[in-house]
């Protein structure tokens, strides 16, 4: 099987790579999608905290890589959705002496087996951007509409374009339809427009946005809607993007 491999990044941290890779994780998975997410990242609020996943942790990505625990033991099947697994990252040191190849060996492996692999990339463009970067094949990268979120994500484009990445597309997150309205913030379009990569994905301002990963089947919840659509576009089910803060809402 070759499974798709798609890296969520960002250059700027906190952004919401995360929680937009665990919530596209999770609609795919509803629709029985076979998917992993790859916690390519060190710190504490990670995956395995999005998903609620992590007292079931045991091993992570670092000791698979170095063959020292097979991959099927450090997979974490979600509690809820059975097609949904999480492949930690390790907590604190240690994922900087991981080189590309071996990362790469892995997520082969969960290739052949997965039909979706989604890699959280670690904020910045150092080593653990290459490394996570080197073994996708398509790219979401993910802004909120802040300038500051704009000019690195526009950095991190540039940067991709010397990857053998396919696939580029744009998820504008936490977008705020009063500081659209009033003409305080970018445009999720005219963010697009000025980094010249197309837009896949709106995704609002919404406190609950986490609670969505526990499959809140809320269809009126404006987030959960624009992540159906999300997925709609990357399975290939629709060309039309979802964004709420258009007159006319469906985008061509
Ligand atoms: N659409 C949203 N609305 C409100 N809060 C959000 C939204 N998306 C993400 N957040 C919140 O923003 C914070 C950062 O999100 P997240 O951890 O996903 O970012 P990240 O880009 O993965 O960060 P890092 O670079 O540190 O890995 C979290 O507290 C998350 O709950
Ligand atoms: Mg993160």
């Amino acid at each position: 099987m070759n499974g798709r491999r798609i890296v969520f990044t960002s250059g700027k941290g906190g952004v919401g790579k995360s929680t937009v890779v665990a919530n596209v994780g999770v609609e795919l998975a509803i629709r029985g999608e076979r998917v992993v997410l790859v916690d390519a990242d060190i710190g504490l609020n990670n995956l395995d905290v999005a998903l609620g996943l992590e007292k079931k942790v045991k091993y992570d990505l670092m000791e698979v890589a170095l063959g020292k625990v097979r991959l099927k033991d450090a997979l974490v099947r979600d509690d809820y959705i059975d097609t949904l697994y999480l492949l930690p990252s390790p907590k604190g040191i240690g994922l900087d002496k991981l080189n590309s190849t071996k990362f790469m060996k892995v997520i082969d492996e969960l290739a052949d087996v997965f039909d979706y692999v989604l890699i959280d990339c670690p904020a910045g463009i150092d080593g653990g951007f290459h490394r996570a970067v080197s073994a996708a094949k398509e790219a979401i990268i993910v802004t909120t509409p802040h300038i500051s979120a704009v000019r690195d994500a526009d950095k991190v484009c540039a940067l991709l374009s010397t990857y053998s990445i396919k696939n580029l597309r744009l998820v504008v997150n936490r977008v705020r339809l009063d500081l659209v309205k009033k003409g305080e913030t970018l445009t999720p379009e005219s963010i697009s427009r000025l980094m010249r990569v197309a837009l896949v994905g709106v995704v609002p301002e919404d406190d609950d946005i986490t609670l969505f990963t526990l499959a809140n089947t809320s269809k009126r919840n404006l987030a959960r809607r624009a992540y159906i659509s999300l997925v709609d576009y990357i399975m290939g089910r629709t060309k039309d993007v979802y964004d709420f803060t258009q007159k006319r809402r469906w985008l061509l």
